[in-house]
């Protein structure tokens, strides 16, 4: 007969935590977001990689390319590459992480010659650069032809409309250095010169990059930053169950830190293969985490087939519909919180601590805090950074407002039936997992990470937590009636913004 489980699933939205004590010490400063990659024996060695926040970006097309895992890795996070490309594409996007020389800033705040003085302001406000390169078609990398910083304009003398080729400082009167020059040369420019900025060219004059006289050690400034024993950033690599044999050999000679078997559905002989095959070419150098599993035997199972760390999640995903065409997975909190238990079994029997990974269905940010509460060591996420700047996809505009592309890994656009793969001759999705979507786009990935994480130190000093194993050992979690949730959010006042009436009546109404 079939095997019941006692309670239903939930998701995280299902539960709330209730605070602990806070002494005086508990303040959001003092919290510390450092938590463990990697397997390793706790308490008697140090991890081997330690992120400095507990985010890692999805290993999907529409997030994780080098200039994600650029800006991710400066903020302290991971992101793992999309394994649905080329071996040769893959690892190449790992070789430009590794090379990602950091102090040569892509400019945002740009200028095209007809534009005005009113929009210098206007930019100077959005983005707060003072410096800003003025191109032939206003773009970070168009053909250079001045640059327009705080001393070319007197805002109390000049009108707003006059244009910035008449007050730009020229091309012809400024000093840059041609692509390829390195950090250190250009700060000797720098202060050669005594410049605030140095424009860096490639040999049609365009623009490549600025260096700045405040980033002399950029490393000073991002003391997150996820970095390798040679100072460059660490990144990881998806990698999938049909082609390891040539695909990992690549991906770790590009410098891969660490690596991570992409599929729907973990709990199967095709990881325990894979991650057998690196085993036995790599033993133990080679880090790479394996899942998506669920409950308790298929953590198990990974841990014993040798994973680094287990990815928790099926069916959660914002644009997964696994569970609809397949009737597989587990609500989120609830595979959490019963792998959360497994781990720490198998670490009082083998003193091995293997940190698992939320995967999928975060929707709120107070869900990072729940995913960790609940034994996660750090999440993985894919709609919440499709939405920024930084990831691969294009930005659109839909009925007025700026969207960006975000699409499943088992939807057809994506094609990567590796992901879905069990084995046999068969090539290609048979039915699609995932949907193809749009998400409002919300800007650049530093600030969105820094508020959300502003808002995780903070529940966590609610809960009397300084560290993310102290928020484990600590958090006290209650499951919430679906009245209410909807107490949680705004009712029974009317919103400015929209001008509707949030009230209990009808957010039920509406449910
Ligand atoms: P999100 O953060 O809720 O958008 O979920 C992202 C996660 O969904 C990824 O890390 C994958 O585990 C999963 N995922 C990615 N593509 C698909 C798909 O097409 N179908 C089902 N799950 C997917």
């Amino acid at each position: 007969m079939a095997f019941y489980f006692d309670e239903p699933s939930r998701t995280f939205n299902e539960y709330l935590l209730v605070p602990g004590y806070s002494p005086e010490t508990c303040v959001p400063a003092q919290v510390s977001l450092h938590t463990p990659l990697v397997k390793y024996r706790k308490g008697k060695e140090e991890c081997p990689i330690t992120l400095s926040i507990p985010m890692v970006s999805a290993i999907m097309q529409s997030v994780s390319d080098d200039r994600m895992a650029i800006a991710l890795a400066t903020e302290g996070g991971l992101s793992f590459i999309y394994g649905s490309q080329s071996i040769e594409d893959e690892a190449a996007m790992i070789g430009r992480v590794k090379d990602y020389k950091a102090g040569f800033v892509t400019s945002d705040a740009n200028l095209s010659p007809d534009m005005a003085l009113d929009d210098v302001v206007r930019l100077l406000e959005e983005h707060g650069h003072s410096t800003m390169p003025v191109t032939e078609d206003g773009s970070a990398h168009g053909k250079l032809l001045g640059i327009v910083t705080g001393r070319d304009y007197r805002l109390s003398r000049m009108d707003r409309s006059e244009k910035v080729a008449n007050f730009m400082t020229p091309r012809e009167k400024m000093i840059v250095a041609p692509d390829g020059t390195s950090l250190k040369t250009a700060n000797d420019i720098i202060w050669d010169h005594k410049l605030n900025s140095l424009p860096i060219v490639d040999e049609n004059d365009h623009l490549v990059a600025l260096v700045f006289r405040k980033d002399y050690d950029s490393h000073k400034s991002n003391p997150d930053e996820l970095l390798d024993s040679h100072k460059r950033y660490r990144v990881g690599a998806g990698i999938n169950t049909r082609d390891y044999a040539e695909r990992v050999p690549a991906l770790v000679d590009a410098g891969a830190d660490v690596l991570c078997i992409d599929s729907s559905e973990g709990y199967s002989d095709w990881q325990r293969f894979t991650l057998q095959w690196i085993r036995d070419h790599y033993g133990d150098e080679v880090k790479v985490g394996a899942g998506n599993v669920v409950d308790a035997e298929g953590f198990r199972f990974l841990a014993d087939c040798g994973a680094d760390f287990v990815k928790v999640g099926i069916g959660g995903g914002s644009i997964c519909i696994t569970r609809e065409t397949k009737g597989i997975g587990r609500g989120q909190a609830t595979a959490v919180i019963e792998v959360a238990k497994e781990r720490n079994r198998y670490f009082e029997e083998t003193g091995i601590y293997i940190p698992i990974c939320s995967d999928g269905g975060i929707v709120y940010d107070h869900h990072i805090s729940l995913a960790l509460a609940m034994g996660s060591d750090f999440v993985m996420l894919g709609r919440y950074f499709a939405r920024f700047d930084e990831s691969p996809s294009n930005r659109v505009m839909i009925n007025g407002s700026y969207m960006k592309e975000y699409w499943g890994e088992g939807s057809a656009r994506a094609r990567n039936w590796q992901r879905y793969d069990l084995g046999g001759d068969k090539r290609g999705l048979s039915f699609e997992e995932g949907v193809d979507s749009f998400v409002p786009y919300a800007g650049s990935l530093k600030d969105n990470v820094a508020l959300t994480l502003s808002k995780v130190r903070s529940t966590m000093c609610n809960c009397g937590a300084l560290t993310i194993p102290e928020l484990q050992e600590k958090a006290k979690l209650t499951l919430v009636s679906s009245t209410s949730i909807v107490e949680g959010g705004a009712h029974d006042v009317m919103l400015r913004d929209t001008n509707t009436f949030a009230s209990r009546a009808s957010v039920d109404r509406d449910r």
